[in-house]
C-alpha cells in the first residue's frame, strides 16, 4: 500500500529506492554467489577467463592511453562492484586514477574502508539517475544486461562526456527471439541462464542503435560468452 502510494507520488524518486533495494538484496542473499570471508561477490564472471581475457584487453588500452597523458589517467569504472576486475586493471598500470561508482551503499562504504591504493576512490551512485563522475575512459562491465531498455537508455545518453567508453555484455550462446527484450532492472538478466537461450543487449539495435567495435571476447561456459565493445556515445 505504501510503494503504491510512494510510486504514484513520487516516481522518479520510488524508482531509484528500488533499483538500489534491488542490488543490495542480490548481494545480501548472495545472489551471484559467496565470496570468501563474507566479502561481497560480484559473480562468476568478474572472476576466471573472462575476467583474465577483459583485463588483459582494457588495460592495455589503459597502458597505452595513459603513456600519452601528462596526467593521470581517469578511469571511470561504472556498476564497479566488488572491485575484482578494477584492482587487477590498476594494478597494470602506474599512471592512472580510479573512480568506481556503485549503487550499494554498503559496498562503496566496504572498499573505501579497505582499499589502501590511493589512486582508486569510489562513489555511491546511481548511474540511472545520478550525474556521472569526470574522467577520459568509462567502463561499464555486466551492469547494462541488469537494467530495463529504458534505465539503459539513460546512461547511454551520459557517457557521451568520455573521450572512449567500453562497454561489456554477458549473453547467450543460443540466439532467440528479438532484440533487446525488455526486463525490469534488478539482478537479473534477460535470457535463460539455465539453458543459454534468448537475447542480451544488441547496443547496435533499436532501440539503442550505437555505432559498436568488438575488443575482445570470451567464453564464460558452454551456455554464455562475454563481449566487449568500444561504442560511439558522442552526442
Ligand atoms: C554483475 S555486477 C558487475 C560488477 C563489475 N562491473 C564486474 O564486472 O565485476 C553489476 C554491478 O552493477 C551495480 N549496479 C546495478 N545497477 C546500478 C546503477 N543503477 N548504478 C550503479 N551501479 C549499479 C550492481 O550493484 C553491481 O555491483
Amino acid at each position: 500500500m505504501l510503494s503504491l502510494f510512494a510510486g504514484r507520488t513520487f516516481p522518479a524518486w520510488f524508482d531509484a529506492w528500488h533499483r538500489r533495494r534491488a542490488f543490495q538484496g542480490a548481494y545480501g542473499r548472495r545472489q551471484w554467489g559467496e565470496g570468501k570471508d563474507g566479502e561481497f561477490f560480484s559473480g562468476a564472471g568478474s572472476r576466471g577467463a573472462c575476467a583474465n581475457t577483459y583485463v588483459e584487453c582494457i588495460s592495455r588500452i589503459v597502458e597505452s592511453r595513459s603513456k600519452e597523458s601528462d596526467r593521470p589517467l581517469a578511469v571511470v569504472d561504472l556498476g564497479c562492484g566488488d572491485f575484482s576486475v578494477g584492482r587487477r586493471l590498476i594494478e597494470r598500470t602506474a599512471n592512472v586514477r580510479y573512480i568506481g561508482c556503485d549503487i550499494v551503499p554498503e559496498l562503496v562504504q566496504a572498499h573505501r574502508a579497505n582499499v589502501s591504493d590511493t589512486r582508486a576512490s569510489f562513489q555511491e551512485l546511481d548511474i540511472v539517475a545520478g550525474d556521472l563522475p569526470d574522467g577520459d575512459i568509462v567502463l561499464v562491465r555486466e551492469v547494462l544486461q541488469h537494467l530495463c531498455n529504458a534505465d539503459v537508455s539513460r546512461v547511454l545518453e551520459k557517457l557521451g562526456k568520455y573521450k572512449e567508453v567500453y562497454i561489456t555484455e554477458a549473453r547467450p550462446l543460443f540466439l532467440e527471439g528479438p532484440s533487446n527484450p525488455d526486463k525490469p532492472s534488478g539482478p537479473g538478466v534477460r535470457w535463460d541462464w539455465r539453458t543459454g537461450r534468448g537475447r542480451g543487449i544488441d547496443l547496435d539495435k533499436p532501440p539503442f542503435e550505437l555505432k559498436i567495435e568488438e575488443v575482445c571476447r570470451s567464453r564464460h561456459n558452454d551456455l554464455e560468452e562475454v563481449v566487449t565493445f568500444r561504442v560511439s556515445c558522442a552526442s
